[in-house]
């Protein structure tokens, strides 16, 4: 076991020696007790980038992706849903990674406050100088520096499909906690609406490289009941592409 274990991890620092001369600069999570491991290297993404005229969000679904306008379309649903036509005055977001949600969620509305709770230090100090929000200490899954019922929007998106079942649902019960009556909560899962077998055999056969803990699956009641209990009722679910298949979006309203 010992020595397999050294095998890994001198395997794990010559890919990231390798990676280095081709210019990647792989970054680990400060805090990366959800699971999610070396997810996107910063500064070679952010020249990347630049050097294609595109902003990060785009260059990543466009390029790295390639699945253009796939970051939109969830922001278009979620316009249509109404969620933004309330002008949430106070914006809450898990996870923002690279920002690409953020970035357009700050073109739909304008919140006087945007707060972040985000593991990888380098892209939340990013997030900060470009789009002038706050990140909170973010140790786990606990979101203590935010008062309760202060929030009109909560969201996540592609968050709880890499952390642990535990992780995921202590955010859960925090997010129901910040948002005031009347705001939304906005997150994705990989519900069993998007595991059918073409879906697992997908999964199975091509997906996953790179992550133990991705794609985590949770059960859509479990989420449903579990709000409801919370005060948050749901309005809307969609689908929206994700890795090799897809991950649910829920649409929650905090309604006392
Ligand atoms: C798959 S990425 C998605 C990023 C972004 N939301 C997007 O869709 O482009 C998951 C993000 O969650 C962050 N993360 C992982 N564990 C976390 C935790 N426990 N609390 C907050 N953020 C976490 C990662 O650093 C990463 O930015």
């Amino acid at each position: 076991m010992r020595a397999a274990g050294r095998r890994t991890s001198v395997l794990k620092s010559g890919v990231k020696r390798l990676l280095g001369r081709a210019g990647f600069d792989i970054v680990r999570s400060t805090n990366n007790l959800g699971g999610v491991d070396d997810f996107l290297p910063f500064e070679a993404t952010v020249q990347a980038a630049r050097a294609a005229g595109l902003s990060v969000g785009d260059y990543i679904d466009e390029v790295m992706n390639g699945t253009p306008g796939a970051t939109q379309s969830t922001i278009d649903e979620l316009r249509v849903l109404g969620v933004f036509a309330a002008n949430p005055n106070t914006a809450l977001e898990i996870g923002p990674g690279s920002g690409r949600y953020l970035e357009k969620t700050l073109k739909e509305c304008s919140p006087d406050r945007y707060e972040i709770y985000e593991t990888a230090a380098p892209w939340a100090n990013y997030l900060v100088d470009t789009f002038n929000v706050v990140a909170q200490p973010t140790a786990g899954c606990s979101l203590a520096p935010t008062p309760d019922g202060s929030i009109d929007l909560v969201q996540a998106h592609k968050v709880f499909n890499t952390v642990t079942f535990l992780y995921a649902s202590r955010y859960f019960f925090e997010m129901a906690r910040v948002t005031r009556p009347g705001g939304r909560i906005v997150f994705d899962v990989m519900t069993e609406t998007c595991l059918d077998p073409a879906a697992v055999r997908a999964w199975a056969t091509q997906g996953g490289a790179g992550h133990d803990s991705y794609p985590a699956a949770m059960p859509r009641r479990t989420c449903v009941d579990l709000f409801a209990t919370l005060g948050c009722s749901l309005e809307a679910g969609f689908l929206a592409p994700m890795g090799v298949a897809s991950t649910e979006v829920l649409v929650f309203r905090k309604v006392a």
